[in-house]
Protein backbone atom coordinates (compact mmCIF):
# COMPACT_ATOMS: atom_id res chain seq x y z
CA UNK A 1 0.00 0.00 0.00
CA UNK A 2 1.63 2.98 -1.13
CA UNK A 3 0.38 5.67 0.50
CA UNK A 4 1.44 3.68 4.22
CA UNK A 5 4.86 3.49 2.44
CA UNK A 6 5.31 6.60 1.89
CA UNK A 7 3.40 7.97 5.78
CA UNK A 8 6.03 5.04 7.13
CA UNK A 9 9.12 7.03 5.39
CA UNK A 10 8.14 10.05 6.45
CA UNK A 11 6.94 9.96 9.85
CA UNK A 12 8.09 6.49 10.86
CA UNK A 13 11.44 6.15 13.01
CA UNK A 14 13.78 3.05 12.96
CA UNK A 15 14.82 3.07 16.52
CA UNK A 16 17.20 0.46 15.88
CA UNK A 17 17.84 -2.56 14.14
CA UNK A 18 14.30 -4.19 15.49
CA UNK A 19 11.85 -1.67 16.30
CA UNK A 20 10.13 1.02 14.01
CA UNK A 21 8.07 3.94 16.13
CA UNK A 22 4.80 5.22 14.31
CA UNK A 23 3.48 6.76 16.99
CA UNK A 24 2.57 9.65 15.05
CA UNK A 25 -0.10 7.70 12.96
CA UNK A 26 -0.71 4.00 14.41
CA UNK A 27 0.16 3.17 18.04
CA UNK A 28 -0.39 6.49 19.87
CA UNK A 29 -1.92 9.52 17.83
CA UNK A 30 -3.75 7.93 14.73
CA UNK A 31 -5.02 9.37 11.63
CA UNK A 32 -8.13 8.07 10.76
CA UNK A 33 -8.10 8.47 6.97
CA UNK A 34 -5.04 6.37 6.69
CA UNK A 35 -6.77 3.28 9.12
CA UNK A 36 -10.20 3.74 6.88
CA UNK A 37 -7.75 3.28 3.53
CA UNK A 38 -6.27 0.50 5.24
CA UNK A 39 -9.79 -1.26 5.72
CA UNK A 40 -10.57 -0.63 2.24
CA UNK A 41 -7.52 -2.21 1.17
CA UNK A 42 -8.69 -5.56 3.91
CA UNK A 43 -11.74 -5.65 2.69
CA UNK A 44 -10.84 -5.96 -0.99
CA UNK A 45 -8.02 -8.00 -0.26
CA UNK A 46 -10.50 -10.23 1.83
CA UNK A 47 -14.06 -9.85 0.14
CA UNK A 48 -14.70 -12.92 -1.02
CA UNK A 49 -13.59 -14.76 1.99
CA UNK A 50 -17.11 -15.27 3.45
CA UNK A 51 -15.85 -13.58 6.79
CA UNK A 52 -18.40 -12.72 9.97
CA UNK A 53 -15.95 -11.39 12.39
CA UNK A 54 -12.69 -9.43 12.66
CA UNK A 55 -10.47 -9.87 15.69
CA UNK A 56 -7.67 -7.84 16.89
CA UNK A 57 -5.48 -7.59 19.38
CA UNK A 58 -5.57 -4.85 22.17
CA UNK A 59 -4.84 -2.20 21.85
CA UNK A 60 -3.43 -0.92 18.61
CA UNK A 61 -4.77 -2.94 15.98
CA UNK A 62 -8.30 -1.56 17.36
CA UNK A 63 -8.32 1.42 14.94
CA UNK A 64 -7.17 -0.26 11.49
CA UNK A 65 -9.92 -3.40 12.76
CA UNK A 66 -13.00 -1.31 13.05
CA UNK A 67 -12.08 0.80 9.65
CA UNK A 68 -12.14 -3.15 8.55
CA UNK A 69 -14.85 -4.26 10.05
CA UNK A 70 -16.64 -1.09 9.42
CA UNK A 71 -16.25 -1.80 5.66
CA UNK A 72 -17.60 -5.15 5.61
CA UNK A 73 -20.57 -4.43 7.29
CA UNK A 74 -19.50 -6.91 10.37
CA UNK A 75 -18.76 -6.70 14.13
CA UNK A 76 -15.41 -6.13 15.57
CA UNK A 77 -13.80 -8.13 18.81
CA UNK A 78 -11.40 -7.07 21.10
CA UNK A 79 -9.39 -10.13 22.24
CA UNK A 80 -8.44 -8.47 25.51
CA UNK A 81 -4.78 -8.81 27.22
CA UNK A 82 -4.45 -9.71 31.20
CA UNK A 83 -1.95 -11.01 33.29
CA UNK A 84 -3.35 -13.98 34.34
CA UNK A 85 -6.31 -16.85 33.96
CA UNK A 86 -9.51 -15.77 34.44
CA UNK A 87 -10.99 -18.45 36.88
CA UNK A 88 -14.55 -17.98 35.22
CA UNK A 89 -16.77 -20.36 32.55
CA UNK A 90 -17.55 -17.36 30.59
CA UNK A 91 -14.41 -16.57 28.93
CA UNK A 92 -12.06 -18.39 26.15
CA UNK A 93 -8.23 -18.10 27.29
CA UNK A 94 -5.02 -18.61 25.61
CA UNK A 95 -1.72 -17.47 26.49
CA UNK A 96 0.74 -15.27 24.93
CA UNK A 97 4.79 -14.65 24.92
CA UNK A 98 5.74 -11.61 23.88
CA UNK A 99 9.41 -11.72 22.86
CA UNK A 100 9.52 -8.18 22.15
CA UNK A 101 8.61 -7.34 25.82
CA UNK A 102 9.56 -10.84 27.73
CA UNK A 103 6.61 -10.97 29.03
CA UNK A 104 3.29 -13.38 28.95
CA UNK A 105 -0.02 -12.51 28.92
CA UNK A 106 -3.30 -14.28 28.50
CA UNK A 107 -5.71 -13.04 25.72
CA UNK A 108 -9.30 -13.39 27.01
CA UNK A 109 -12.39 -13.82 24.54
CA UNK A 110 -15.93 -13.72 26.09
CA UNK A 111 -18.21 -16.74 25.08
CA UNK A 112 -20.85 -14.69 23.95
CA UNK A 113 -18.61 -12.89 20.74
CA UNK A 114 -18.15 -15.94 18.95
CA UNK A 115 -19.30 -19.60 17.77
CA UNK A 116 -17.91 -22.38 16.03
CA UNK A 117 -19.62 -21.04 13.07
CA UNK A 118 -17.76 -17.93 12.78
CA UNK A 119 -15.17 -17.33 10.05
CA UNK A 120 -12.56 -14.63 11.35
CA UNK A 121 -10.08 -12.09 9.94
CA UNK A 122 -7.40 -11.20 12.55
CA UNK A 123 -6.01 -7.80 12.05
CA UNK A 124 -3.10 -6.27 14.09
CA UNK A 125 -0.84 -3.43 13.34
CA UNK A 126 2.91 -5.31 13.49
CA UNK A 127 3.40 -8.55 12.44
CA UNK A 128 7.20 -9.36 14.77
CA UNK A 129 7.61 -12.84 15.83
CA UNK A 130 4.20 -13.49 15.32
CA UNK A 131 3.37 -15.26 18.85
CA UNK A 132 0.42 -12.95 19.21
CA UNK A 133 -1.53 -13.92 15.70
CA UNK A 134 -0.45 -17.72 16.24
CA UNK A 135 -2.13 -17.22 19.68
CA UNK A 136 -5.35 -15.65 18.45
CA UNK A 137 -5.82 -18.18 15.98
CA UNK A 138 -5.20 -21.12 18.24
CA UNK A 139 -8.15 -19.65 20.64
CA UNK A 140 -10.18 -19.24 17.29
CA UNK A 141 -9.74 -22.81 16.24
CA UNK A 142 -9.80 -24.30 19.47
CA UNK A 143 -13.37 -22.95 19.80
CA UNK A 144 -14.30 -24.78 16.30
CA UNK A 145 -14.13 -21.54 14.24
CA UNK A 146 -12.42 -20.57 11.09
CA UNK A 147 -9.25 -18.21 10.48
CA UNK A 148 -10.34 -16.90 7.20
CA UNK A 149 -7.08 -14.67 7.16
CA UNK A 150 -4.51 -12.20 8.69
CA UNK A 151 -4.15 -8.94 7.85
CA UNK A 152 -1.31 -6.84 8.95
CA UNK A 153 -0.22 -3.39 8.44
CA UNK A 154 3.14 -3.21 9.32
CA UNK A 155 5.16 -6.82 8.83
CA UNK A 156 8.34 -6.48 9.74
CA UNK A 157 9.49 -9.54 7.28
CA UNK A 158 13.05 -10.27 8.46
CA UNK A 159 11.87 -10.97 11.98
CA UNK A 160 10.51 -14.60 12.39
CA UNK A 161 6.39 -14.24 12.29
CA UNK A 162 5.66 -13.63 8.50
CA UNK A 163 7.58 -17.75 8.58
CA UNK A 164 5.04 -18.75 11.41
CA UNK A 165 2.59 -18.09 9.99
CA UNK A 166 3.18 -19.34 6.31
CA UNK A 167 3.94 -22.37 7.53
CA UNK A 168 0.68 -23.40 9.19
CA UNK A 169 -0.62 -22.53 6.11
CA UNK A 170 -2.31 -19.15 6.85
CA UNK A 171 -3.29 -16.40 4.16
CA UNK A 172 -1.33 -13.18 5.42
CA UNK A 173 -1.64 -10.13 3.38
CA UNK A 174 0.97 -7.70 5.27
CA UNK A 175 0.03 -4.03 3.61
CA UNK A 176 3.64 -2.81 4.35
CA UNK A 177 6.51 -5.22 4.69
CA UNK A 178 9.73 -3.65 6.03
CA UNK A 179 13.23 -6.43 4.91
CA UNK A 180 15.84 -3.93 6.69
CA UNK A 181 15.70 -1.77 10.06
CA UNK A 182 18.69 1.17 11.49
CA UNK A 183 18.89 4.07 13.12
CA UNK A 184 17.54 6.61 10.35
CA UNK A 185 17.24 3.47 7.66
CA UNK A 186 13.95 1.84 6.77
CA UNK A 187 13.76 -0.84 3.65
CA UNK A 188 10.85 -2.37 2.09
CA UNK A 189 10.40 -5.61 0.36
CA UNK A 190 9.63 -4.40 -3.33
P1 LIG B 1 4.47 -10.73 18.05
O1 LIG B 1 3.09 -10.63 18.56
O2 LIG B 1 4.57 -10.58 16.55
O3 LIG B 1 5.16 -11.95 18.57
O4 LIG B 1 5.21 -9.50 18.56
P2 LIG B 1 5.70 -9.17 20.03
O5 LIG B 1 4.87 -9.91 21.02
O6 LIG B 1 7.15 -9.38 20.02
O7 LIG B 1 5.30 -7.65 20.11
C1 LIG B 1 4.92 -7.10 21.34
C2 LIG B 1 4.34 -5.73 21.17
O8 LIG B 1 5.30 -4.89 20.53
C3 LIG B 1 3.08 -5.63 20.34
O9 LIG B 1 2.34 -4.53 20.81
C4 LIG B 1 3.62 -5.28 18.96
O10 LIG B 1 2.65 -4.63 18.18
C5 LIG B 1 4.72 -4.34 19.34
N1 LIG B 1 5.77 -4.23 18.35
C6 LIG B 1 6.57 -5.21 17.85
N2 LIG B 1 7.47 -4.68 17.02
C7 LIG B 1 7.25 -3.34 16.99
C8 LIG B 1 7.87 -2.25 16.30
O11 LIG B 1 8.83 -2.39 15.53
N3 LIG B 1 7.36 -1.02 16.53
C9 LIG B 1 6.31 -0.81 17.37
N4 LIG B 1 5.87 0.45 17.50
N5 LIG B 1 5.70 -1.80 18.04
C10 LIG B 1 6.18 -3.06 17.84
P3 LIG B 1 1.45 -4.65 22.08
O12 LIG B 1 2.21 -5.03 23.29
O13 LIG B 1 0.37 -5.61 21.71
O14 LIG B 1 0.95 -3.22 22.36
P4 LIG B 1 -0.17 -2.33 21.70
O15 LIG B 1 0.57 -1.23 21.03
O16 LIG B 1 -0.98 -3.12 20.70
O17 LIG B 1 -0.99 -1.93 22.85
Amino acid sequence: METLRNKILKYGHAIDENILKVDSFLNHQVDPNLMYDIGTNFKNYFKDKNITKVFTIESSGIAPAVMTALQMNIPMVTLKKNTSKILNDDFYQTTIHSFTKEIDYTLTLSKKYITSKDNILIVDDFLANGEAASGACRLVEEIGAKVAGIGIVIEKSFQPGRKLLDDKGYDVYSLARISKLGKGLIEFIK
